[in-house]
């Protein structure tokens, strides 16, 4: 089989790598890729928004499945276009309609809503609104979390204290802080819990469950300083017994599933659940179309089915012959980035050391080559991922192989882990 991913970060060198290991596999483009993900298989550089010069490509290469990175590309409609265009295309990654349960959050609320999903309690508004939203912002109790309604580069959240604040931050989002996507504002009442991520693989009517995840989203230890796309991940997560596993599929995934079916949306895909624990019982934060990065990485090297495999299952109504299987160890990911993300940071550092490394598998997420040189491009550099018996174990490792990599400015969190 042909395939092609889209994608350049640290999650596509993790799905390439795994991609890789299938003898399905025979061979594997990414567009435009990293020079991680050129240990796989072949980079190409193609403008994806334009559908001919995919189309060409797809046809040219033969490409049998066509797997989707990240969300952008979703929400913008690449599965319908390249549907309508190879109805025998496997697309892993949603239809536009699917996506939108990333790319609008008050359509994600509104389907939580009736199909009896747990979520925050909320209200949409839209500019003309705004007296409705204050009235309602001055009804809640505790903090106010403010939600761009499309997607904002993960930056579209904002968690408040104070009522006259936040309706400060309300009438400035509207006022375009962050563009289009604010037009629409979810207002939610806070969930004080734990974070836990959850990935499925679904054709639409069935579903399964891969390793769970707990990212690391905070820039500096302890989870203080400004978020981030993550700077870290374990896989498995221990706070989750029986109990809580049991209700987050009855609860979360199994009525997920069903609305998707029943409201005829076609998705093959992932979907990736960033859910909390409130006391024991588990509350959506938000649902996203695509795998999580840095959670791909963690998730990934513990999963022991092919990946291809699995993927092809979706388009041939076989899911439910496969059961998943993963490894008994913990896996740890520790993120290097550039000094100053998620602010402002430099590129185009010479990255030194990684012939060092050992024990420790290296996701290349913000590189590229320049002069015959690996230099970084990105406020996330590299993943390092290591598996062990313990957590303890697997992040030792991380932290060993992060000392051996050099660039300048060369940042990482040496806590993953931490609260578990
Ligand atoms: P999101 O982009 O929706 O994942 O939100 C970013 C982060 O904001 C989440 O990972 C949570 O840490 C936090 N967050 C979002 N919504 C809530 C909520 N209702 N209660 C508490 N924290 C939240
Ligand atoms: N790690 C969070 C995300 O991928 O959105």
């Amino acid at each position: 089989m042909n395939i092609l991913l889209i994608g350049s970060g640290g999650r596509e060198s993790s799905f390439a790598w795994k991609l890789s290991q299938s003898p399905l596999l025979d061979e594997l483009f990414i567009s435009p890729g990293n020079p991680g993900t050129k240990q796989y298989g072949t980079n190409v550089s193609l403008d994806i928004d334009n559908i001919i010069e995919l189309s060409k490509f797809i046809k040219d290469r033969k490409i049998d499945m066509v797997i989707v990175g990240p969300e952008s590309p979703l929400v913008n409609g690449i599965y319908n276009k390249l549907k309508d265009l190879f109805p025998k295309l496997m697309i892993i990654g949603p239809s536009t309609q699917g996506a939108m349960l990333e790319g609008s959050k008050s359509f994600a609320k509104k389907f939580m809503k009736e199909f009896g999903v747990p979520t925050a309690k909320y209200e949409a508004f839209t500019k003309d609104d705004f007296d409705k939203a204050i009235e309602y912002i001055n009804s809640m109790t505790g903090p106010i979390v403010l939600k761009a309604d499309g997607l904002a580069a993960g930056k579209g959240v904002l968690i408040i204290q104070d009522k006259k604040e936040a309706i400060e931050e309300l009438k400035k989002i509207f006022e375009g802080k962050f563009g289009e996507a604010g037009d629409t504002v979810v207002v939610e009442e806070f969930l004080d819990g734990i974070e836990y991520s959850v990935f499925v693989i679904t054709d639409g009517k069935k579903f399964k469950m891969l390793p769970i995840a707990k990212d690391y989203k905070r820039v500096g230890e302890n989870n203080t300083g400004l978020n981030t796309g993550g700077m870290g991940a374990v896989s498995p997560v221990p706070f989750i017994d029986d109990d809580l596993m049991i209700k987050t599929v009855v609860k979360i995934i199994q009525p997920t599933i069903s609305g998707i079916w029943q409201k005829d949306i076609d998705y093959k895909g992932f979907i990736f659940f960033g859910l909390i624990n409130v006391g024991g019982d588990p509350y959506v934060i938000e649902y996203n179309c695509r795998m999580g990065d840095p959670e791909a990485e963690v998730v990934f090297p513990r999963l022991k089915n092919d990946l291809v495999e699995l993927l092809q299952s979706v388009y041939d109504d076989t899911l439910n012959e496969h059961v998943i299987k993963h490894g008994p160890n913990v896996a740890v990911t520790v993120m290097l980035t550039s000094g100053g993300y998620p602010e402002k940071y430099e590129k185009g550092k010479e990255i030194t050391g990684l012939d060092k490394v050992k024990d420790s598998l290296i996701f290349h997420a913000g590189t590229k080559e320049s002069e015959g040189k690996l230099v970084t491009n990105g406020g996330r550099v590299l993943a390092i991922t290591s598996l062990a018996e313990t957590k303890e174990k697997a992040l030792e490792t991380c932290l060993k192989n992060a000392e051996l990599i050099n660039f300048e400015g060369k940042y990482y969190r040496k806590d993953i882990g931490f609260d578990l």
